[in-house]
């Protein structure tokens, strides 16, 4: 949500800026601005669209030899796509600029105030008034004056500024992400790795309330009180350009849904030995009498596996919250309760926030996240890591199924603290789950056809009972964030109470049909909409005849443990929407209108 970038020192900043633009424009991407200091005043290019028209804008040609600049790519939250509302945001004089990420929840206040002692503001965002604000604290010192702006600041920023004729970029953090870049003679900020591994791999995470002050040799961290960080870790990333890049790939998400088989061993990699399993895990597995998964989007949909996975496997009671919900409906706590907050990026500010509330209770706090370093990450006691390498297509896929594989390790190992007891069935199924995602990865050809057999329809249903109930609300959500065709996901048995009133002659209805111990309902559930003619699209383990003679498409996946089931049956429904976008002509990895880390509420 919103893509910050700054540098400071390497000879030429732009083609530096626009580099990390590119990187972070999955986190937002309706427009995008830089801001050099060139002959001692600051110039702003603005675009709206992507950064690739932004890169094509004439006047980027022309700024050579500027050692300074910061630059984003926005998400817009207040005030629509358009330059007037792209940033960097100048102050009235034209000598302070910033980019912000993130909402400042007062700036109704702020800029009545500012207006009333002469500010005059150019667009209807509410980053705009940072600047101002520094503007009016500013007396020569950029630092002081961030300072004491941000003490008037509610909200949620990341945030970095620059002064005309300081040689410093100064960048702070509340709430959104922001990490420092360490390189000899270089220094830059961003909102996220990605956008520094061309230049460096030595990063410092910013906390919240920080500030940091960067130039071309040296930085330093404050608190907002003004306090010196005297000492904070310098940390090696160990990722490289290649897992950031395509590679050869249309797109992100295609790489990444392929990528499956190795992220999901990836899960497992050092975390069973002999067949038990290592967990840091901080908690007294012992004193649990309740878990609370709050989570976001495809993240929550793994929760609500997680329940089913927790609950059988590890017999401990799961309740399962949006994390936005969670947050706000004052949930009664026992004692034995303790958290689990799931989150790809570790940063989606619901969750962040539910976390927090939980802290306040002192809950014990359980993430299943894959940014290391993020903020859910180190707001948690024990965080399990996926490990799946970043994902960078809008729309989440490989998370998704090493989510589920970190909840089924998580319940064996309660399963293994409480009884000492391995077991050893799952443990043996989950070491060879890859080979299912490789058999299920060979179907793409034909889950193409079925794209584009169905890429034109208006709706389409996807129907799941038990464990593959979620998974249909997967797959649903797939297709219509990127092919914005409207899928509902919906447990078959509930289809008769409204939904299949959508059922009409070829709607797409897909029914994930395994055999397990609901088989023989769902099939009742398929000849229901078979009777609409609805076109049914049936993806089971099934060898008999029963679903293929019923099933206008059928899509065979391997056998594999029922709790494991998920993982094998949410990849073709991955493929599918990923083929009817790409049918349609949707820029897949940046569908309208959507964001990666949702930074704010
Ligand atoms: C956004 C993304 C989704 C993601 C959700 C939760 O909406 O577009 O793909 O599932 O945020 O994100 P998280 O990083 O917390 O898993």
């Amino acid at each position: 949500m919103c893509g910050i970038i700054g540098s400071i020192g390497v000879k030429n900043a732009v083609p530096v800026l626009l580099k990390g633009l590119e990187r972070l424009e999955y986190r937002g991407y309706d427009s995008a601005g830089i801001c050099v200091v060139t002959n001692n005043s600051l110039v702003v290019i603005k675009k709206t669209g992507k950064v690739a028209e932004l890169a094509a804008h004439s006047a980027i040609s022309s700024l050579k030899d500027t050692t300074i600049g910061i630059a984003h790519t926005r998400w817009a939250t207040h005030g629509k796509p358009s330059e007037e509302n792209a940033h960097p945001h100048l102050d009235c004089k034209g000598e302070i600029a910033i980019v912000h990420n993130g909402i400042i929840e007062n700036y109704h206040k702020l800029k009545n105030e500012l207006e009333e002692k002469g500010h005059v503001f150019r667009s209807e965002t509410d980053s705009e008034i940072v600047a101002h604000l520094i503007e009016y604290y500013y007396n020569g010192n950029l630092e002081r004056a961030v300072i004491m702006a941000l003490k008037k600041v509610e909200g949620a920023f990341g945030l970095a500024v620059m002064h005309k004729s300081e040689k410093s970029i100064v960048a702070a953090r509340r709430g959104s992400p922001l990490v420092l870049g360490i390189s000899d003679g270089a220094m830059f900020v961003a909102s996220d790795v990605s956008a520094l591994l061309d230049y460096t791999s030595r990063v410092i995470y910013l906390d919240d309330n920080e500030v940091a002050t960067l130039t071309s040799k040296s930085y330093t961290i404050k608190t907002l009180e003004g306090n010196m960080i005297r000492s904070r870790a310098v940390q090696e990333i160990d990722w490289n350009i290649d897992k950031i890049e395509k590679r050869g790939y249309k797109h992100f998400m295609l790489k990444e849904i392929l990528e499956q088989p190795i992220s999901i061993e990836k899960v497992l990699q050092n975390r069973i030995i002999n067949n038990r399993i290592l967990l840091d895990i901080k908690i007294d597995i012992n004193t649990l009498k309740r878990l609370y998964i709050v989570a976001c989007g495809t993240s929550w949909h793994a929760a609500l596996e997680g329940k089913y996975i927790i609950e059988r496997i590890a017999g401990i009671p799961v309740e399962v919250d949006y994390a936005s919900e969670f947050r706000y409906r004052n949930p009664l706590f026992i004692k034995g309760d303790a958290i689990i907050a799931i989150s790809q990026s570790g940063e989606t500010a619901d969750t962040l926030a539910a976390i927090r509330l939980a802290k306040e209770k002192s809950l014990p706090i359980i993430s299943i996240v894959n940014v290391v370093g993020s903020g859910i990450a180190r707001n948690s006691d024990s965080v399990i890591y996926l490990n799946a390498g970043p994902e960078i297509g809008v729309a989440s896929t490989k998370a998704f199924t090493a989510q589920i594989m970190a909840l089924v390790l998580f319940a064996l190992y309660i399963k293994q603290e409480r009884n000492d007891i391995a077991d050893n069935e799952i443990l043996n199924s989950l070491k060879v789950i890859n080979c299912s995602i490789k058999e299920v990865l060979k179907s793409r050809e034909e889950i193409k056809k079925i794209a584009d057999e169905i890429y034109a329809s208006r709706d389409a249903l996807y129907l799941g009972r038990g464990m593959q109930f979620p998974v249909a609300l997967e797959g649903a959500l797939k297709l219509k964030e990127i092919s914005y065709i409207h899928a509902e996901g919906y447990p078959a048995a509930e289809m008769k109470h409204g939904p299949i009133a959508l059922v009409e002659e070829g709607t797409p209805v897909i029914a994930l049909a395994m055999e397990d111990v609901l088989h023989e309902k769902m099939i009742s559930n398929i000849q229901e909409v078979k009777a609409r003619k609805g076109k049914v699209i049936a993806i089971t383990d099934s060898q008999s005849l029963r679903v293929s003679s019923l099933a206008d498409r059928v899509i065979k996946v391997p056998k594999v443990l029922d709790i494991l089931s998920p993982i094998v049956t949410s990849i073709p429904l991955q493929l599918l929407a990923y083929y009817a976008a790409v049918k349609r002509g949707i820029d897949v990895d940046k569908p309208r209108n959507l964001a990666k880390s949702v930074t704010v509420e």
